[in-house]
């Protein structure tokens, strides 16, 4: 059988990378296309895949797409169509967290990069989705996007963490992408296309900055594997119960 084709957007760094990482490792059910926001990016995550697993370089393409950039993205769509002419799964992951002290940019990029940049390469590839017998499309989202959840904190039913530095703007936009994940799903469930909202959980990365102690969430965020394997297992179709839902590792998260 042919190996399904998986597109990982923001794929060179924490979850994205992890994901490739596990979806190469798990099996050779998967090709793996790293796109990042520049091909010299795409390149080391692709060689730091390959140095862990040296039988996954069959299986691993490159392709530049800053996913707030139309041009680029309508480059990756061209590239995959004429390299596979079809798409499996995307993974909508690339996000940005913001911290501009300027409240109109923090706003501007968190909406930019998490939210229109998703809708439109959603959009723009899903016709490839499409041509899939089986086709996914994950919006690697968050816990902090979830109205269920902030009704719980905001209500003092959960502790109350502390107002993030961004102002909310990061939340806003997984509350968006959410929305945008939802409608996905019921407009194209009938034609087979299997969405999820996904919340990654607090893991290691470079979303809250690239220092030590904001990598690792001041030593509190688990690996950014878990992820990568909760990814692996929603496209094993392990998830399939949950459809339309934004899951976590071990359930599902109210919208
Ligand atoms: N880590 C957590 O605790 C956590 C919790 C909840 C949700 N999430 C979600 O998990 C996803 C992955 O984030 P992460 O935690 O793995 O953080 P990360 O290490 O910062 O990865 C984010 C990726 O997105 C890329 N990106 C940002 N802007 C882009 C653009 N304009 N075009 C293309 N790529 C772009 C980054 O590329 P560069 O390297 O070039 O910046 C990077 O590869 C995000 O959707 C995030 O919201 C993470």
């Amino acid at each position: 059988m042919p190996p399904k084709i998986i597109l990982i957007t923001g794929a060179n760094s924490g979850i994205g990378l992890a994901a490739a990482k596990a979806l190469t490792s798990a099996s050779t059910n998967y090709h793996v296309i790293i796109s990042a926001r520049s091909l010299s990016k795409a390149q080391i995550a692709k060689a730091e895949v390959e140095a862990e697993n040296p039988s996954s370089a069959s299986r691993l393409s490159i392709v530049q797409l800053d996913v707030t950039d139309g041009a680029s993205i309508k480059y990756a769509q061209v590239f995959v169509e004429k390299e596979f002419g079809h798409l499996d799964a995307l993974i909508n992951n690339a996000a940005i967290a913001s911290g501009d002290p300027d409240i109109y940019t923090r706003y501007k990029v968190c909406m930019d990069t998490n939210v229109v940049g998703p809708a439109v390469i959603a959009d723009v590839f899903r016709p490839l989705l499409l041509k899939s017998s089986n086709p996914y499309s994950i919006f690697v989202s968050s816990g902090a996007g979830s109205f269920g959840r902030a009704v719980e904190r905001f209500s003092g039913t959960r502790d109350k963490p502390p107002e993030p530095k961004n102002g909310g703007a990061y939340h806003v936009s997984k509350a968006a992408l959410n929305m945008l994940a939802l409608r996905e799903h019921h407009m194209y469930v009938d034609k087979g296309l299997k969405v999820f909202a996904f919340s990654p959980g607090f893991v290691v990365s470079n979303l809250r900055g690239t220092s030590n102690e904001l990598r690792t969430g001041w030593g509190k965020a688990g690996p950014a594997s878990v992820a990568g394997e909760t990814l692996l297992s929603i496209l094993d179709g392990k998830r399939d119960l949950d459809v339309g839902k934004l899951v976590y590792k071990d359930g599902v998260y109210d919208w």
